[in-house]
């Protein structure tokens, strides 16, 4: 029997009525296709994120507007919505369908995806957009506008109250890119995810310069370069995976916290007492401390390719989620630059937004001087790791690894900046500058004078780091809690964050604080 499927009359006996359902459902799932080769569609994307079984599609058959030419007015407008679980956990998630208008956003696309985002904030759950599409539907003109402002609203209105993740999967192009930007995370895909702006095409045009679609914004440009996004997948079977790891360090909402797992032991055998260098130019990889500590060794870091300098990571410490800023000595001697601050800024907010404690470690010889450095506003941009840290109240412990000279010191987790516990390791030395740069500066006369300067010079900065170049001072004004042994550094991290568990800490009422942005 062959169904006839209307929109005005349905067929009066219910086993009609259901076979007509089963035609319209299969049409409105129909279509939904890949469109180019190694890429999922937009429904088994959400298969492969989601746990098995677990979705439920919200506005199946809503269908295109009429775009008056009579063209097919296909079911979903080019969007699958809905909620599921990852993990037990509730998600609501889109997933644009780049067979439809090339994934661009129609009016019903736009309600729909405005709508998701609403039930997300209503029910308190994450949000994940899978990204793949045109942006603005051209042929809807304002309406698709109107809808993408709408959208980014939704999205500033769910900041710090849900995490909102993007993934992008194909092009996500124009002022559509302004969305997933304002979301916490963002993950590409090597080699077949777009961001920009203005693509090439239009560049050209106006410009006369020619670039690529990878150059401007591909998944390795905008996770080394532009940080525009913080995890590189391989493909998407490992970008939708990524998703899944994220979110296990997660809270589904400001209010609740994130799981708690079992504890588990860091990897034994890490020489801790051995690990910083005798020298004190020398470098080494603060990962090796860090896994020493966390459960496991396991550290999820956010944007590792851009910023390297500094470390911002998700980890876990008998089972609790922390994030973990520590700066790298392995690269450019762990300075603090405009891009590592504005890393690590962002990262310390969304901690703080999410509740998530916050370790730092820190080996810094201080902010970066240079003209360049300078001129690109490393006063304003390097001053947002210190407003972030400042205004951040979740339980805060700092363990001073190596250097902390300067603006380093003060930025990175410091007790005048509102950290709860700080340590030290021996090795520590919390000073306004090194002992070479201080010499230089208070004794250049003397030295100048010196019937051998070379030997003076090594005196004075001998008795600098005698007097400056140890924790000690700090700590017997109550700066550092404890100087401490390196191999007890985690059962010192682990009674430090028990005893602040129930931290609290109300901030001062007004409309919000003025980041310098
Ligand atoms: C309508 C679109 C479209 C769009 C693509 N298509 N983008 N239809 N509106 N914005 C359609 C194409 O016409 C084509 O239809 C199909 O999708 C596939 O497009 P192709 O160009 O063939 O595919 P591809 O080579 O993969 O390139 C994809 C693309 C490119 C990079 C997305 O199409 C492109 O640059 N589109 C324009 C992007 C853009 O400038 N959007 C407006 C941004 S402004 P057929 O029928 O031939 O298959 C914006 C404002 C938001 O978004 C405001 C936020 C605050």
């Amino acid at each position: 029997m062959t169904v006839e499927v209307t929109t005005t009359r349905l067929p009066d006996r219910t086993a009609d009525r259901v076979l007509a359902l089963e035609a319209r459902q299969a049409r409105a799932v129909a279509g939904d296709r890949p469109r180019k080769r190694g890429k999922f569609s937009a429904r088994e994307r959400i298969d492969l994120l989601l746990d098995p079984g677990s979705f439920t599609e919200t506005g199946l058959f809503v269908r295109a507007r009429p775009t008056g030419d009579g063209a097919d007015r296909p079911y979903g407008d080019g969007v699958v919505t809905g909620c599921g679980t990852i993990d037990g956990r509730p998600v609501c998630v889109f997933s644009q369908d780049s067979t439809v208008f090339g994934g661009s956003m129609g009016e019903a696309f736009g309600e729909k995806t405005v709508a998701l985002m609403d039930l997300a904030l209503r029910t308190g759950c994450p949000v994940i957009g899978l990204n793949d599409g045109g942006g603005a539907r051209i042929q809807e003109g304002v309406v698709s506008l109107a809808l993408y402002a709408e959208l980014v609203r939704r999205n500033v209105q769910a900041s710090g109250v849900i995490p909102q993740i993007s993934v992008v999967l194909g092009p996500c192009a124009g002022g559509a890119a302004y969305s997933p930007a304002i979301t916490d995370f963002t993950v590409m895909v090597d080699g077949a995810s777009h961001m920009f702006v203005t693509g090439p095409e239009v560049i050209e045009a106006v410009t006369g310069e020619r670039t690529s679609a990878e150059e401007l914004g591909g998944a390795r440009t905008s996770n080394s370069l532009s940080g525009n996004a913080h995890f590189l997948a391989a493909d998407e079977t490992e970008a939708l995976d990524t998703v899944r790891e994220l979110l296990s360090y997660l809270p589904v909402n400001n209010l609740e916290r994130p799981p708690q797992y079992a504890p588990l032991p860091p990897p034994s055998g890490i020489p801790l007492d051995e690990i910083v260098p005798d020298r004190l130019g020398q470098a080494y990889d603060m990962r090796d401390i860090l896994r020493a500590v966390v459960d496991d060794g396991e550290l999820l870091e956010i944007q590792e390719l851009f910023a390297p300098n500094v470390i911002c990571a998700l980890a876990l410490v008998e089972g609790m989620s922390v994030g973990v800023v520590a700066n790298q000595p392995a690269h450019a001697a762990g300075v603090l630059d405009i891009d590592a601050s504005e890393k690590a800024a962002r990262f310390v907010r969304f901690c703080d937004a999410f509740g998530i404690p916050l370790l730092t470690f820190a080996d810094v010889p201080g902010y970066l001087s240079g003209v360049r450095q300078e001129q690109a506003g490393i006063i304003r941009r390097g001053a947002k790791l210190l407003y972030a840290y400042a205004e951040a109240t979740v339980p805060k412990v700092t363990v001073v690894i190596r250097k902390a000279y300067g603006g380093g010191y003060a930025v990175m987790g410091s007790k005048h900046l509102g950290a709860d516990i700080n340590l030290a390791w021996p090795t520590a030395r919390i000073a306004v500058m090194g002992a070479e740069g201080a010499v230089g500066v208070l004794h250049r006369r003397d030295i100048a004078a010196a019937e051998e300067p070379e030997a003076l010079r090594a005196e004075l900065v001998a008795a600098y780091e005698d007097t400056h170049g140890t924790p000690y001072p700090a700590a017997e004004r109550g700066y550092v809690d404890a100087v401490i042994a390196p191999r007890d550094t985690r059962a010192h991290i682990c009674r430090a964050l028990r005893a602040l568990r129930g931290k609290r800490a109300p901030m001062p009422e007004r409309r919000h604080g003025n980041i310098p942005l």
